[in-house]
Order: structure tokens, then C-alpha cells, then sequence
């Protein structure tokens, strides 16, 4: 099963409105060659409609990195699909372990902010991934299918090819300690047949898989060819064209 390779870049709490401009700029020019890897930019909402400016005649798709679940209200600071979606955005990052653990995020807040998102046609970029102690503790397999199966209570086959999960393990983020490729695999396939038991062949094989958590020019291609790992989610490699484009370059290879 042949899955076009998803390469996105959280770019977190990073870039004013001038540099999110020039970055999505390089990062537009020099990814022309690109057939078929799709690229996602994850800028903060304020940043979005400005790269949508830039990216929006090119095959780079705009994210969010959160939202809220509620439509309107008395929910000062929060945004909603809709917002999103208004401002050309076509995608947003849901349950981020960062979310996670700052801002109390919960599997089941996870699993309304993901319907909410497809309600709205937003696609979500669902995180998963099991912490230091967790994966010590040898209980990576079962904190994996909670948060797989909490996220997609009660989704459909349909709402299902909206989606991309994203594997990150909280240890390999920002630590430059990258999961082992054969790590990583083991997990992607535990994902895709926690996928399979409960929706099925058809989109368990087409649902697209990132890994998340230091990756980098030199470790793109071995994660990346690794069966079941269909992309990157890309935070401290994102934020500069010469150190993102690589790794776009190294899945568009494949
Ligand atoms: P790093 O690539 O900086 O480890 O971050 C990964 C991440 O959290 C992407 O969402």
C-alpha cells in the first residue's frame, strides 16, 4: 500500500507575523519540486492568514495547532473551527503532549475537539505518544491504545480518511533522543491495527501515520522508510527553511 508521505512543521511558540512570512516564503520557492509529499505549515493562529497569503497558489497546506471545541461563547482566548477554517487553514494539530501536559488536555477533550474539527471540514493531526517513565515503566502498548481509542470514540469510516495520527513519544521531543526506527515502527503498526479492529481494512491502510520527536535531516530517511510510517510532525527542524526542506526532500524520495 503505496501512502503519500505527510511532512508537517509545528512551528509551536515561534515566529512574529515578519518571520512567519519570510519562512513560509523560502519555504514555498524551494519546495516547487515537490510532486508527492504533501507539506503542511502549523504557524500560530496569528500567523495564519498571513502564510495563507503566501501559500495559498502553491500544494502547501496551513494548519493550526489547536482549538476549541465550543462553537462561540464566554470562552475568552479561545478559537474555534470555524475560525480557523476562515482563515484558509485546511488542517489542525489535536492533543499535542505539550497540550497534554500544560494545558490539561484530556483524551476526552482530544475526542471533541476532533469532532468539532470535522464538523467543521477542518482535518485534525491527532497526537498520541507515551512518556519517559511510561515507556519505562513498559506500559508504552497500552497508554498508546487509550489515547487511539479515546481520540476516535465514535468516529466513522468517513470522518476517518480526515484524519492523521501522529506518533510522538513525549521522551523524543525536543530532546534530540529520537525513537529507534524499529521503535517507531512497532508503534505505528500498533496504531494502524488499533485503526483496523475498529474501522476496518480500507482505512487502516489509507489512514497516514506521522512520527514526531526530533527528527532531522539525518534521521528522516531511516524513520521514514520504515513501513508503517507515512510522515513527519517536525517542531525544532521546522523553523528554518535549510533545516526543513531536507526533510521534505528525504520523503519525497521514497
Ligand atoms: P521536535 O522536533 O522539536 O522534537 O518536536 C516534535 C514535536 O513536538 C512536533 O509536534
Amino acid at each position: 500500500m503505496k501512502r503519500n508521505k505527510v511532512i508537517a512543521g509545528n512551528w509551536k511558540l515561534h515566529k512574529s507575523n515578519t518571520e512567519a512570512q519570510q519562512l513560509a516564503n523560502q519555504i514555498k520557492i524551494r519546495s516547487t519540486d515537490i510532486k508527492n509529499t504533501d507539506i503542511i505549515l502549523c504557524p500560530p493562529f496569528t500567523a495564519l492568514t498571513v502564510i495563507y497569503d503566501v501559500v495559498k497558489d502553491s500544494a502547501i497546506g496551513l494548519g493550526a495547532q489547536n482549538m476549541y471545541w465550543e462553537k462561540s461563547g464566554a470562552f475568552t482566548g479561545e478559537i474555534n473551527a470555524e475560525m480557523i477554517k476562515s482563515t484558509g487553514a485546511g488542517y489542525v494539530i489535536i492533543g499535542h503532549s505539550e497540550r497534554r501536559q500544560y494545558f490539561a488536555e484530556t483524551d476526552e477533550t482530544v475526542n471533541k475537539k476532533i469532532k468539532a474539527a470535522l464538523d467543521e471540514g477542518l482535518k485534525p493531526i491527532v497526537c498520541v505518544g507515551e512518556s519517559l517513565d511510561q515507556r519505562e515503566t513498559g506500559i508504552t502498548a497500552q497508554i498508546i491504545e487509550t489515547q487511539v481509542t479515546g481520540a476516535l470514540a465514535g468516529l466513522n469510516e468517513q470522518q476517518m480518511a480526515e484524519i492523521i495520527i501522529a506518533y510522538e513519544p513525549v521522551w523524543a521531543i525536543g530532546t534530540g533522543k529520537t525513537a529507534s526506527p524499529e521503535q517507531a515502527q512497532e508503534v505505528h503498526a500498533q496504531i494502524r491495527s488499533l485503526v483496523n479492529k475498529q474501522f476496518g481494512d480500507a482505512v487502516s491502510e489509507n489512514i497516514r501515520i506521522q512520527y514526531g520527536g526530533s527528527v532531522k535531516a539525518e534521521n528522516a530517511e531511516i524513520l521514514l522508510s520504515q513501513p508503517d510510517i507515512d510522515g513527519a510532525l517536525v517542531g525544532g527542524a521546522c523553523l528554518k527553511a535549510e533545516t526543513f526542506l531536507p526533510i521534505i526532500q528525504a520523503a519525497e524520495k521514497l
